[in-house]
């Protein structure tokens, strides 16, 4: 029995919706699109959602409808897509350390200078940040926010969704994520409606044939589009499981002394189970002998990789030693209780607890 690090789930409402999308629409846009755009607007809570061919798009797409060009503010710890994205939209980032319990970014280092344009806080994990103290930073130093959200749909901050709190919010439905297109996909949410109308006319080349920006190839396709759909229904059930799933770890788990856990919540969704272990790495082989597959997110912290050197001379203690030490455990909404509890096992005997 192999055990994997994450596993996206299927069911057959999600086959026919595509081979119906794929028989009765045109391959790229379409009602489906726009249906999933309306749907999924409402879910988080705002007035417009513009779907996307990738998280890394809609990052860009929104940087660019803000215009920003000087500094933004985010979290060394992320994929490298977030950075990615504002150095490709013409801006540079300026990475600011994580705090040691959430793992986010820490909003207490937060330091603005004149360049300084945005903050980017990325809901690391699906727990989100800890958005009233940044966004009371924003609105005090005239800053926008964008909510890189790709690791946390369905997550909640006092009472409202993940991506409906900033200005913009940047979701990502690649397979692993806590809902998927069953490819690449992304979405912007706002209820800025300027922000919508550009955001359509970035992802279509600026506006094609009448083009009024240089934009890009970001549009969604049908099938994509039909199959998250479907996915969107089960969401909150699949996002519940993950939550039932985290407890159990945590139960689990508590007593070993060699690990720190993450944070138990219930606005948590669980994207990824991470845990910050002594001898990650012999662990991690442990594990592997027993066909129990875990990730490493993220191995070098962004600001430590050769194209994002030159934006800090600074070093990020809590990204560095989580970066060293973190270890995701298997975290999908089909892991069954006896496999969690296989996986808990054999972190023990690994120990000798
Ligand atoms: C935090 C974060 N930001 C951005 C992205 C980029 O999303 P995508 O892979 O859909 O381009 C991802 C996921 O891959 C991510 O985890």
């Amino acid at each position: 029995m192999v055990i994997p690090t994450s596993m996206p789930f299927i069911d057959e409402e999600m086959e026919k919706e595509v081979l119906r999308a794929l028989r009765e629409e045109f391959f790229v846009g379409g009602k489906s699109v726009e249906k999933f755009e309306e749907e999924f607007a409402e879910y988080i809570g705002v007035d417009y959602a513009v779907a996307v061919s990738s998280g890394t798009d809609a990052l860009v797409i929104a940087l660019r409808c803000l215009k920003i060009k000087g500094r933004v503010i985010t979290t060394p710890m992320t994929f490298v897509a977030t950075a990615e994205s504002i150095v490709l939209a013409g801006a540079r980032p300026k990475f600011v350390d994580i705090d040691a319990h959430t793992w986010n970014i820490d909003y207490k280092k937060i330091d603005v200078d004149r360049d300084t344009e945005a903050i980017m806080p990325v809901h690391l994990y699906g727990l989100p940040c800890e958005m009233k103290e940044i966004i009371d930073i924003a609105r005090e130093k005239k800053l926008y926010v964008i909510e890189d959200c790709a690791q946390a749909h369905g997550a909640e901050y006092n009472g409202k969704k993940v991506g409906a709190i900033g200005d913009i919010g940047c979701f990502s439905f690649y397979s692993t994520k806590n809902m998927t297109v069953a490819g690449n996909g992304g979405m912007i949410t706002t209820n800025d409606r300027r922000v919508a109308e550009m955001a359509k006319l970035l992802r279509e080349h600026g506006g094609s044939n009448y083009s009024e920006y240089i934009g890009y190839n970001a549009r969604m396709n049908t099938i994509n589009a039909a199959f998250g759909r479907v996915q969107l229904k089960r969401l909150d059930e699949m996002n519940k499981k993950r939550r039932k799933l985290a407890k159990l770890y945590y139960e689990e788990l508590r007593d070993v002394e060699k690990i720190k856990l993450p944070i138990i919540d219930e606005k948590h969704v669980y994207h990824l189970f991470v845990i910050e272990a002594e001898e990650r790495d012999g662990l991690r082989e442990h594990l592997r002998s027993k066909k129990i597959f875990c990730g490493i997110h993220y191995p070098v912290p962004v600001h430590k990789l050769k194209p994002y050197k030159r934006y800090t001379r600074k070093n990020f203690p809590n990204a560095e030693h989580h970066a060293n030490t973190c270890l995701s455990l298997p975290m999908y909404p089909m892991l069954k209780e006896s496999e969690l509890k296989m996986v808990c096992r054999e972190i023990k005997k690994f120990y000798g607890d």
